[in-house]
């Protein structure tokens, strides 16, 4: 079911969600904090060299800025026969016309965003959506605590990405990260720029070994994790 979605507009159309009480990206050029926290934080790009196959997972789709920033990349950096699957959870989805409008900063994006849009009545609806020849993207509409542990697939890299754990702490809960765990390949990793002591603590007792590492735009710190026991 998709729920309402009333969002406010601040400076440089900046999204905020009034349920939340959170912004849905640092001030400090989100598409920049994309490339630091989630992308570099699960060393990606490198690890493209090497994948015929790369899966992605992300919990919070909102605007789509992560994975549109992740493709843009992916279109410079793939080589021929390699293929890049981004599967994103989200609760309350925006329209077409919001995520083109949060997108609007960043005109490195556009030409990705039209497809997105484009795809956008289909991706409501669950279908796997193919971006382009090497590229696919699927949306799991719902509450990740519900769908996540149904998901018939295993990501090699996850964005965690829900608003601020005091202000969203279903999305870091110890029953989501346990089931994060077993949808996740062997040696798959995960990043977030949260520190949180208790997010640690569930995602530690999940079976990830977690860091703390420099967070974007030397704000605070962010976590990167690496998967210790996958089934
Ligand atoms: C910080 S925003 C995500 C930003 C996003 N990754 C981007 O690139 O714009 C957090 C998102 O988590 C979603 N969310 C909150 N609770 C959820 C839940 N229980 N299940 C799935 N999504 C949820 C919110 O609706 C919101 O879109």
């Amino acid at each position: 079911m998709t729920k309402e979605n009333n969002l406010e507009w601040h400076e440089n159309d900046r999204p905020f969600s009034p349920q939340f009480n959170d912004h849905f990206f640092s001030h400090n050029d989100g598409r920049l904090e994309c490339d630091h926290v989630f992308l570099k934080g699960n060393n990606v790009q490198k690890r493209w060299l090497e994948a015929t196959r790369f899966s992605i997972g992300e919990l919070g789709f909102g605007t789509g800025l992560n994975l549109l920033e992740t493709w843009r990349q992916w279109c410079e950096l793939r080589q021929p026969g390699q293929q890049l699957h981004f599967t994103s959870f989200e609760l309350y989805p925006m329209s077409a016309d919001q995520i083109q409008r949060a997108i609007g900063p960043w005109p490195m994006l556009e030409e990705y965003c039209k497809i997105l849009v484009k795809h956008w009545p289909n991706a409501l609806k669950g279908e796997l959506i193919k971006l382009d020849d090497q590229t696919s993207f699927q949306l799991s509409v719902g509450d990740a605590r519900e769908q996540l542990p149904s998901w018939q697939h295993k990501a090699d890299a996850w964005f965690l990405d829900g608003f601020s754990p005091s202000k969203n702490p279903e999305m870091w809960e110890e029953g989501l990260m346990n089931a994060l765990a077993k949808k996740t390949n062997i040696n798959g990793t995960l990043a977030t720029y949260t520190v949180a002591v208790w997010v640690r603590r569930n995602l530690k007792a999940a079976g990830f070994e977690v860091e703390k590492s420099p967070g974007h735009a030397g704000k605070n710190q962010m976590i990167r994790g690496r998967l210790q026991s996958g089934d």
